[in-house]
């Protein structure tokens, strides 16, 4: 699979909300919700708390620390953790 260029645009849709958000792929999700007003836990803000965990229903993310506060199989699971996690395609994501 190819890696998408610096900057390239993704929508995310939160499940169960009609609005589409758009994030860049430097954007972590959480900085993209918040700059589109969506009301969204947060706490740490580097991936260890967990408070902002998401179910990741479609699409892929990546993260520029080496291993997020998830484990390998919530990881497999589909958890992500939107303070720290940038968007590689379109997403659905839901509240955990
Ligand atoms: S706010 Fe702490 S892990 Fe996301």
């Amino acid at each position: 699979m190819a890696l998408p260029t610096r900057m390239t645009t993704f929508r995310i849709q939160i499940d169960g909300d009609a609005a589409d958000i758009e994030a860049d792929s430097e954007t972590s999700l959480f900085a993209a919700m918040a700059r589109a007003g969506v009301a969204w836990p947060v706490s740490c803000r580097n991936g260890t708390c967990r408070t902002c965990i998401a179910r990741l229903r479609q699409g892929q993310v990546r993260y520029d620390i080496p291993w997020p506060g998830l484990s390998a199989d919530e990881k497999e699971e589909g958890y992500c953790l939107p303070c720290v996690a940038r968007p590689m395609a379109d997403l659905v994501i839901a509240r955990a």
